[in-house]
């Protein structure tokens, strides 16, 4: 079976074709391409929620087209169209929704609404060495920061999350700050490279509470209050305050994910969203999992980011446990706001 995977909560379109097989094998990504429009948006400091709609209308068309044009199938040959139905923008994500639907009604092919958090969550299946199952995962995006206990597909227990600001949103926030462009959190981790991680003791909110929650938000006033005091102007500032910036996010979502497998009794964690690109989150994690001798599984860089493979694989992987079927209804909806727990996780 062919499933064509449209994302377009944000500023990413995003399109690809999976192929399920056996029942006991993981689907197979056959072609994928991406457009992001980080550009278009770097000189507004961040997304333009009315211009992302509009970039994902002139996109998502070229994009499907290319897709199948590098599988070398036509569009007939597809099965079931799914799409990001939520969480995420409402008019980025009704551009995704609305193609979908017109596309796979043309074809007189059902559709699936996908939960772009489960995407993420299931990413890692992309990789040639996927976890089983029970794992906690760590999502860290720019607009989500959860610990979730993943039992099975479509079961999920969410342990702790944000109480204010993303991981994302505090990388964003702290480059902004210190100039750099948008999305910062890439340039924050480039210039951090070069500067001292305790050259500043910057806050840690709730590490030290029982519990799995997270708290950014202090962290850019005491970023700002820290380029006010010694200015970013020179290079090493700049950078010390970068490397110190994000060893308190790191430090935080390392003890909190270790605290999490410990809570659960999991041996196995998986890292998703665009924050799970940082090479010291992976460096540390990585490091602190040896040591207490659990695994941790990354989804490749490239799919940790927004990204079309990960909707039509998370439809795949739905489809394929029967978990959920694909539907002819085209009358379409989207969830811009859309917990993950209310996802279905048995056949209906
Ligand atoms: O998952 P994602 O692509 O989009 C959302 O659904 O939010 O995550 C984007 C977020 C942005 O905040 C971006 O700054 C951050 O992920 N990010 C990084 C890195 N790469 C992307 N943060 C820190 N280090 C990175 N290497
Ligand atoms: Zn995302």
């Amino acid at each position: 079976m062919l499933i064509l995977g449209i994302e377009s909560s944000c500023d990413e379109t995003g399109v690809a074709l999976v192929q399920t097989r056996e029942v006991q094998d993981l689907p197979v990504l056959l072609a994928q391409c991406l457009y992001t429009q980080a550009a278009m948006h770097e000189a507004f400091g961040g997304v333009v929620p009315e211009l992302a709609s509009r970039d994902h209308i002139r996109r998502v068309v070229p994009l499907v087209e290319q897709v199948m044009a590098s599988a070398r199938l036509p569009l007939s040959a597809i099965d079931v169209v799914a799409y990001t139905k939520g969480p995420g923008l409402a008019g980025a994500l009704l551009v995704g929704a609305g193609t979908a639907c017109a596309l796979a009604a043309s074809l007189a092919k059902p559709v699936m609404g996908i939960h772009h958090l489960e995407g993420h969550l299931l990413s890692p299946f992309l990789s040639d060495d996927p976890p089983e199952f029970p794992f906690v995962a760590l999502l860290v995006s720019g607009g989500h920061t959860q610990l979730m206990l993943v039992n099975a597909l479509g079961n999920y227990q969410l342990l702790g999350e944000t109480i204010d600001d993303a991981a994302g949103e505090a990388f964003d926030k702290s480059a902004k700050l210190l100039g750099l462009g948008y999305p910062g959190g890439p340039a924050l981790a480039a210039i951090a490279m070069h500067g001292k991680s305790d050259a500043y003791a910057f806050p840690r909110p709730l590490l030290h509470q029982p519990n799995l929650n997270f708290s950014f938000a202090g962290l850019k006033t005491a970023v700002l209050t820290q380029c006010k005091k010694s200015g970013y102007e020179l290079p090493q500032h700049q950078a010390d305050i970068a490397a110190s910036t994000q060893a308190a996010i790191v430090e935080v979502l390392v003890k909190k994910s270790l605290r999490a497998l410990e809570e659960t009794g999991t041996r196995r964690l998986v890292v998703a969203g665009g924050v799970g690109a940082n090479r010291d989150l992976r460096q540390q994690l990585t490091a602190a999992a040896q040591r207490k001798g659990v695994t941790v599984h990354y989804p490749q860089a490239e799919w940790c980011t927004d990204n079309g493979a990960m909707i039509a694989m998370a439809a795949a992987m739905r489809l394929q446990s029967g978990v959920e079927q694909a539907l002819a209804n085209y009358a379409f909806d989207v969830l811009p706001r859309w917990p993950l727990t209310h996802v279905s996780s048995v056949a209906e």
